[in-house]
This record gives structure tokens, C-alpha cells and sequence, in this order.
């Protein structure tokens, strides 16, 4: 049957997009519309909002992988209706993450046989894992206690102050107080001395970082493993370690095999490490992995029978995308030892271009260390007329997203601006970063604002240097606004417009 011009016309299914009343209409925002939309005008609103949201590959605040294989994104496509949780019905998704913690556990050095399964479970990221961690301990503590008639009311955790947030929410959701060592100007990671000094017999374990969000400093867990084994021979006390490993890990085993800083140190009991940071996946892995079964206490663990074998499961949530541990396997595989280590070795290497390039400008002190995780920290020689927080503004205007932020106590004076170097951080884009770095901070120099407060700090007559005579308060505003305008437009020019 054919339709008649009237009817085609008001079918809304055959209009562009762009044509349909849907890109003129507000989206809901607090309650669902009675009507629904046309599927291709629902992606392409969504679509174009998103397209306000930042460049991810440029968003070089974030650990976290931006960038996987062609390949490995179509195995992520492929099992994203596949729910983690039905072990029965996804029982190889199930086996790869056994594959997986096995895999990982012996890159940690685990104590375990040929072909012995390794204790651990995927999660979504570290913070799940830490919470896990922290749950075992806090859990083996309190029953240590209990047999020896002791109270269990007062557990805590020693960390550095530099800890990322998810040891707070684990010390607040899961009531543990957290005894942080403070920083000092200059030394930014947890001193393992005044942990050991802070240890006393409600503490669950110390947790070190191998990989501090901050600068990216490991921190030294060989000499805190010796130093609390001597405070545990004294007391009688069995204080262990967690080792969070969220960006170090998948780093010291490829770069520093030689640093003890695993389970070859026998108070370390527990790791995580974030399979979505230098794991190289995409964001909503991390694992957490136990020295030995005993250090998982059994009561926190749920059995599920599948296919006739014992599959331990320990999550906080049930269900979870299957994708995630998908990619993770693919990329132990498809990597391998030597496929990390190059990769590694090429951030590292790009971080020190960037490192030296800030450098050459002479107004750069860097933060970060040489070995750690490869990231560049840094701050200004001298914020007098601009601070770094002005710095990550202006280098909004080129596209890149650099964060700056206070050190914590007792450094808080001290303000950081951080590069992560991610594995698709790759040497051209580190040398643009440089050469705008130095155009913002030239930009910066060239305010008219800031031109006339350095002026008249040193003395001279801004007013007449700047704009040629005496003028009222007025005037002199008008000419600095005048000045502010030529000052957007010339930058206007120089940048194809992305001032
Ligand atoms: C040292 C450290 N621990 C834990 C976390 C939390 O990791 P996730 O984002 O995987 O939960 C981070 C995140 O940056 C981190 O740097």
C-alpha cells in the first residue's frame, strides 16, 4: 500500500535527526518522559553532550588505560552481557580469572608450587580490593584476639598521609582508625621508622604503597618488613603488611626485578594492584591476591559448587561485567613478560623527556622521583605571581587536563601539578606538552595584571611604563581591560582558537 505525502511527512522515523523536533525539545532531567524518542535521536543528544566532556588520551590526571588493542576492544564487546557472577554458566570466564590471580600471584613472588592455585580474586578496581584486604586482616585480628580473651574494640591501620581516599573510606566504612605518619616538606612517601613507631597492639597491618598517588614514590617496604619483624620479635606481636600496589605493580616487576618489595618479604600477606592502571585495561579491574590460604580468614569466603569444583568467591558486590577479566587475560597473554617491559621501559622513557623538558625551562622544580611510577610532578620555583592551579587552567585552553593539588599534612604548603605517563603517552605528545607548558607560562607572564602587580613590587610606576602617563582609576582600568582584550586576541590568533 502506498503512503501519502502527508503520512511520509509526519512518520518521524524518515527525518534526519537534526530535522526532528527532538533536538529542540529539553531532555528530562529529574523525572522520565510519558513518550519515548526515536533511537537514533536518543544517541545522537547523548552523543553531542558527551562531546563536552574531556579527551580522555589527554587526560593525563588518570592512571587509568585509555587506549587497548582493536582486537581486545571486540573480545570486550563480545562478553559485555555476560554477568561475572553466573560462574555456572560462564565457567572459561570464570577460568581465566583463575588464570589470571595465578599469573599475577607469581609475578608477586607468591610462595607457590608448579602448579599450586594461587589465592586472590579480581575486583573492580583497587579500592574493592583494599577493602577485601583490610576486611582479612581486621577479621584474623579480631579472632587472635578473641581466643586470647583480648578486647576488639579499637582496631587500626598504620599508612602513610599520602594513602589514596579508599583507605579512608575502608578505615570509615569498615571502623578502623587510621594512624597516618606525617610528610615533611621534601619527603612525600609514609617513613617506615615512624610507622613501626606507630604500631602498637590493635594494629590490623601496615599498609605501604608501591607507587604513591602523590609523586609516584615507591615506598621502602624492605627495610619497614625488617624493621617491624624486629618489633614483632620484641612484643610477641604478628603485625603484618599489605602492600598497595594499585600503579606499581604492574611497574617494579618489569623495571626493578630486584626490589624486594612482594612476597618475597615474609610479613607481606596481601597486594593489590589495579589490572585498569599499568595492568593496561581499561577501567573496572583490580586484584587482590593472599600470601597463602591461611591469611584469608574461611569465614569470609562464600563457596559456589560449578561443574563439581570448590569456586571460592569474595567480592563486596555480586554481580559485575564479564569484559574486564576478559581483557585482563588477553593482555597477560597477548604481553607477556617482554610485551610489559617495553612497554614500561617506553613510559619511562617518555617521562624523562617530559621531566627534562620542564627542567630546561629553569622555573620547574620536579617532584617525582626517577624510580617510582612514570609520572612527572612538579611544582614552580617561584609562585609568587602565578600558581600552579593557573597553570592546569590555562592548559585547559590546549586540550590537555593536568591536575594540580596541596600535598597533605604536614606538607599541605607545598602544591604539585602531576603528568601521568600512560603506555598511549607517546614522545611527541610529551614534547607538544612541554612547548605548552612553556606558552602558558609565557601567557601568564604577559597578563596585564600580573605585569603591573610585578611592577609595582619592584618599585617602578605601572601605570606609566604601561600606559604612558598618570590616568585615574578609571582610565586605568579601561586600559587594562583594553589591554586583557588584545592580549585574548592575539592568543586567539596563535592558537586556532582554542583560547
Ligand atoms: C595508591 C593507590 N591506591 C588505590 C587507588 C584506588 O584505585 P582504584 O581506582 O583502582 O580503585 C589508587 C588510585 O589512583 C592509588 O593510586
Amino acid at each position: 500500500m502506498a503512503l501519502s505525502t502527508a503520512e511520509v511527512e509526519t512518520d518521524e522515523s524518515v527525518h534526519s535527526t537534526f530535522a526532528s523536533r527532538y533536538v529542540r525539545t529539553t531532555l528530562p532531567r529529574f523525572k522520565m518522559a510519558e513518550h519515548s524518542i526515536p533511537k537514533e535521536a536518543a544517541y545522537q543528544i547523548i552523543n553531542d553532550e558527551l562531546m563536552l566532556d574531556g579527551n580522555p588520551r589527554l587526560n593525563l590526571a588518570s592512571f587509568v588505560t585509555t587506549w587497548m588493542e582493536p582486537e581486545c576492544d571486540k573480545l570486550i564487546m563480545s562478553s559485555i552481557n555476560k554477568n561475572y557472577v553466573d560462574m555456572d554458566e560462564y565457567p572459561v570466564t570464570t577460568e581465566l580469572q583463575n588464570r589470571c590471580v595465578n599469573m599475577i600471584a607469581r609475578l608477586f613472588n607468591a610462595p607457590l608450587g608448579d602448579s599450586e592455585a594461587a589465592m586472590g580474586v579480581g575486583t573492580v578496581g583497587s579500592s574493592e580490593a583494599i577493602m577485601l584486604a583490610g576486611l582479612a586482616f581486621k577479621r584474623k585480628w579480631q579472632n587472635k584476639r578473641r581466643a586470647a580473651g583480648l578486647p576488639t574494640d579499637s582496631p587500626n591501620i598504620v599508612t602513610g598521609a599520602n594513602v589514596q581516599v579508599c583507605w579512608e573510606k575502608f578505615a570509615r566504612y569498615f571502623e578502623v582508625e587510621l594512624k597516618e605518619v606525617k610528610l615533611r616538606e621534601g619527603y612525600y612517601v609514609m617513613d617506615p621508622a615512624k610507622a613501626v613507631e606507630m604500631v602498637d597492639e590493635n594494629t590490623i597491618c601496615v599498609a605501604a604503597i608501591l607507587g604513591s598517588t602523590l609523586n609516584g614514590e615507591f615506598e621502602d617496604v624492605k627495610t619497614l618488613n625488617d624493621l617491624l619483624a624486629e618489633k614483632n620479635k620484641e612484643t610477641g606481636w604478628d603485625t603484618p603488611i599489605h602492600v598497595d600496589a594499585a600503579s606499581g605493580g604492574f611497574i617494579a616487576p618489569f623495571l626493578y626485578p630486584e626490589l624486594e618489595w612482594d612476597f618475597r618479604l615474609p610479613l607481606v600477606k596481601s597486594i593489590n594492584v589495579s589490572g585498569h592502571k599499568y595492568g593496561l585495561v581499561y577501567a573496572g579491574i583490580g586484584w587482590v591476591i593472599w600470601r597463602n590460604k591461611e591469611d584469608l580468614p574461611d569465614e569470609l569466603i562464600f563457596h559456589i559448587n560449578y561443574l563439581g569444583a570448590d569456586q571460592p568467591t569474595f567480592t563486596l558486590n555480586f554481580s559485575k561485567g564479564s569484559s574486564q577479566v576478559i581483557a585482563q587475560y588477553y593482555q597477560l597473554i597477548r604481553l607477556g613478560l617482554e610485551g610489559y617491559r617495553h612497554v614500561m621501559e617506553n613510559c619511562m622513557e617518555n617521562m624523562r623527556v617530559l621531566k627534562e623538558g620542564l627542567e630546561k625551562t629553569g622555573r620547574i622544580e620536579i617532584v617525582s622521583k626517577d624510580v617510582g611510577v612514570p609520572l612527572v610532578a612538579f611544582s614552580l620555583k617561584d609562585n609568587s605571581s602565578h600558581d600552579e592551579f593557573e597553570i592546569a587552567d590555562l592548559l585547559r585552553r590546549y586540550g590537555w587536563i593536568v591536575p594540580a593539588y596541596t600535598m597533605p599534612a604536614d606538607a599541605q604548603h607545598v602544591t604539585v601539578l602531576r603528568v601521568v605517563i600512560r603506555e598511549d603517552f607517546s614522545r611527541t605528545l610529551a614534547e607538544r606538552l612541554v612547548n605548552d607548558i612553556q606558552k602558558v607560562l609565557h601567557d601568564l607572564d604577559m597578563l596585564p595584571s600580573k605585569m603591573k602587580a610585578k611592577m609595582e613590587m619592584a618599585g617602578e610606576d605601572a601605570d606609566r611604563t604601561l600606559f604612558g602617563s598618570k590616568k585615574t582609576e578609571m582610565e586605568t582600568q579601561r586600559e587594562v581591560t583594553t589591554l586583557w582584550k588584545k592580549f585574548v586576541m592575539e592568543r586567539k590568533n596563535k592558537s586556532s582558537g582554542v583560547c
